[in-house]
């Protein structure tokens, strides 16, 4: 009986759409999901969606829908984006599925007959959009949400609690005897230290709330997301509705999330599960975070890659590759566009994509496409040691979860096996009959190769492995290889190769940026609302709140660079000190300033809106101006005292 696997993804937010942030946790989920039923494991990778909670009943009023709606068109968008990706869940849960209703009430129930639930009125400044108190409660201090530094709100209500204060020695017993718990180890302190300052019992409900689970003991309250989003994990794999799938994969093998969200993985969730006298997961994992230019991706900041457009333009396999490789998993990582077009280039389409094309076509015109048995070339018994070592380390690499190094491990081989080639110089002893078996150990050497580089790519880029694969004149499946029965073997002596289209031709940087511009363009366009026709004085635009407005972040900044942009008669190019950082924006004021008169000015800009490309060149931010006039002149804002750069306006 292969022995259960079981790894999950965050359960997503149905608020907004997908990211590249949950893409990447979800691509890593799939890339190891693969590795280890490659590796003879019963694996079930379980993803899911998030629906309750007050910020999607507040998106859903916006867009003027039902939560429910807004939670099935999200839905559809992951579903839909997980297919494209190549990713296979097994079990999909989306938290508004009534089986999972039955799982949260059961848990409650346990914990509270266990004693671990009680009635109380709680306040605290709450931030709406991390839906998660700041840990200071007093009332005369006004704190910013500790997450996401957005203002919070008071709140007081009744509220049901659950005694996470009662967890302390219990939890940090469990990260003791079980080191693996959290990972990656770096994280592993954190968690202790935040364990040890001491826990606060916790809200789990709300009586202010409608789009939620009520409680099966008082319908008046619904539960408070976390307690309804964690046990997601038990309901997908048949807690309280399927015993035996629930018996044979719980506990799971490994939460992936992202760091921010380790905290609520590693302390309230073992604790809900202690409380209610079920097993805790065997390993919670903490990856880092996607950067773009060094500050992190997120939706608040409107700084992060829409991976419907990523796809578009690169193509899954690349946009898998390029992040599992590019990331040491654990840690940061920038995230840039010429980087990828770079690993596309040099190990895509150069060193495998070479070593591919050659061995093929001489392969087909030496020996009529049929792969003879091994001869002997000079470099034959390194390449096969090599081949060897590779495989053992790959494996080390990928059970550890470092991924990045275990694709090193393959473009070690595949960078020996092209100089193996090259040194052995196929072309010139083609000609020679006394040289035969020299030119058929290098095409089996060359093919054998690759048929095992197909297979250690297979969880990574399953679609082009499956193109080696079948290249080589192997039928069947990649992923019917057993990784770990993987070696060097003669299985490929004659077979007969399939020439292919080239699988990777070189991207041109030009035309990517221009695919890019003009797709970022397409759905910033459909994505941004009608603007308020306010144009016309006293024609306002529609009321909006006081949250409304705080969403919209308004900074003070020096122009410290301004020039014309070419070929457009009104943008200029200008770089802004913010204080904390320095911002690239373009804005279409060139018809009322000249650039140097800007240099030093005092400007104000939004600052968190979403990065856009004009002309090729992308604005991080917009400044703000009176449109004065039958011309709609623009007028830059600015201040009569001395402001520092960063500053809010508010
Ligand atoms: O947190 N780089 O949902 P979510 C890498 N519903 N990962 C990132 C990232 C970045 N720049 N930004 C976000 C939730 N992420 C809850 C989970 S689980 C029971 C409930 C990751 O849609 C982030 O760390 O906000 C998290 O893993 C996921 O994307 C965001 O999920």
């Amino acid at each position: 009986m292969p022995t259960p696997f079981y790894i999950t993804t965050p359960l997503y937010y149905v608020n907004a759409p997908p990211h590249l942030g949950g893409t990447y946790t979800t691509l890593v989920a799939d890339t190891i999901s693969r590795y280890k039923r490659m590796m003879g494991f019963d694996v079930k990778l379980l993803s899911g969606t998030d629906e309750h909670g007050q910020n999607i009943e507040r998106a859903a009023k916006k867009q003027g829908i039902t939560p429910q709606e807004l939670a099935d068109r999200v839905y559809a968008q992951y579903q839909k984006l997980w297919s494209l990706l190549g990713v296979e869940c097994d079990e999909f849960i989306r938290t508004t599925d009534p089986r999972h209703d039955v799982s949260v009430g059961e848990l409650y129930l346990r914990a509270k007959a266990n004693g671990y639930v009680y009635k109380g009125s709680y306040s605290g400044w709450y931030c709406v959009s991390c839906e998660a108190y700041a840990p200071e409660s007093d009332p005369s201090t006004p704190v910013p949400c500790p997450d996401c530094g957005r203002q919070t709100e008071w709140f007081s209500e009744e509220s049901y609690f659950f005694k996470l204060s009662a967890f302390q020695d219990r939890l940090l017993d469990l990260y003791a005897k079980n080191p693996m718990f959290i990972r990656p180890e770096s994280r592993r302190n954190e968690i202790v230290s935040f364990v040890k300052g001491g826990l606060k019992d916790l809200s789990i409900s709300r009586a202010t709330l409608k789009w939620g689970i009520p409680l099966p003991d008082d319908p008046t309250h619904v539960f408070y997301v976390w307690f309804d989003a964690l046990i997601g994990y038990l309901t997908g794999i048949g807690f309280k509705t399927d015993d035996a799938k629930f018996s044979k994969y719980w506990p799971v093998d490994t939460h992936l999330v992202g760091k921010d969200i380790l905290r609520f993985h590693t302390v309230y969730w073992p604790a809900f599960l202690i409380a209610a006298g079920v097993a805790t997961a065997k390993s919670v994992f903490g990856h880092g975070w996607w950067l773009s230019k060094d500050v992190k991706m997120s939706k608040s900041r409107g700084n992060v890659m829409d991976p419907f457009v990523l796809n578009e333009v690169f193509g899954s396999e690349l946009l898998r590759y390029y992040l599992l490789r590019e990331m040491v998993f654990g840690q940061d990582c920038n995230f840039a566009l010429d980087a990828i077009i770079q690993r596309f280039n040099s190990d895509l389409a150069n060193d495998l994509g070479n070593l591919l094309s050659r061995t093929v076509a001489m392969i087909s015109k030496y020996r009529a496409g049929r792969i003879s048995g091994p001869g002997a070339a000079k470099g034959d018994a390194e390449v096969r040691e090599l081949a060897a070592r590779i495989i053992d380390s790959y494996r080390k690499n990928f059970d550890d979860y470092n991924f990045s190094r275990g694709l090193e491990n393959v473009w070690e081989l595949i960078s020996r096996v092209n100089k193996y080639i090259v040194e052995n110089e196929p072309w010139a002893i083609a000609e020679k009959p006394s040289e035969a078996r020299k030119l058929d150990s290098v095409l089996f050497h060359a093919a054998e190769s690759l048929r095992l580089i197909a297979a250690l790519l297979a969880p990574v880029i399953p679609k082009t492995a499956q193109t080696l694969w079948e290249q080589l004149g192997l039928d069947g499946k990649v992923t019917s290889v057993r990784l770990s029965e993987l070696r060097w073997t003669d299985e490929l002596t004659g077979k007969t190769t399939r020439s292919g289209a080239s699988l990777f031709p070189r991207l041109d940087p030009k035309e990517v940026m221009k695919k890019m511009d003009s797709l970022t363009q397409q759905t910033s366009d459909t994505k941004t609302e009608a603007p308020p026709a306010a144009s016309q004085p006293g024609n306002l635009a529609p009321q909006i709140t006081i949250d409304d407005f705080a969403k919209v972040d308004l900074r003070v900044g020096t122009v410290l660079e301004a020039e014309r942009v070419k070929g457009a008669d009104k943008l200029l190019r200008l770089v802004v000190d913010l204080g904390f950082e320095k911002r690239q924006v373009v804005a279409g004021i060139a018809s009322a300033y000249q650039p140097e008169s800007l240099i030093g000015r005092k400007i104000v800009i939004v600052a968190n809106l979403q990065p856009r490309k004009l002309r090729g060149l992308e604005s991080n931010g917009m400044i703000v101006a009176a449109s004065v006039g039958p011309e709609d002149k623009p007028v830059l804002a600015g201040f009569h005292e001395d402001v520092e750069n960063g500053a809010r306006l508010k």
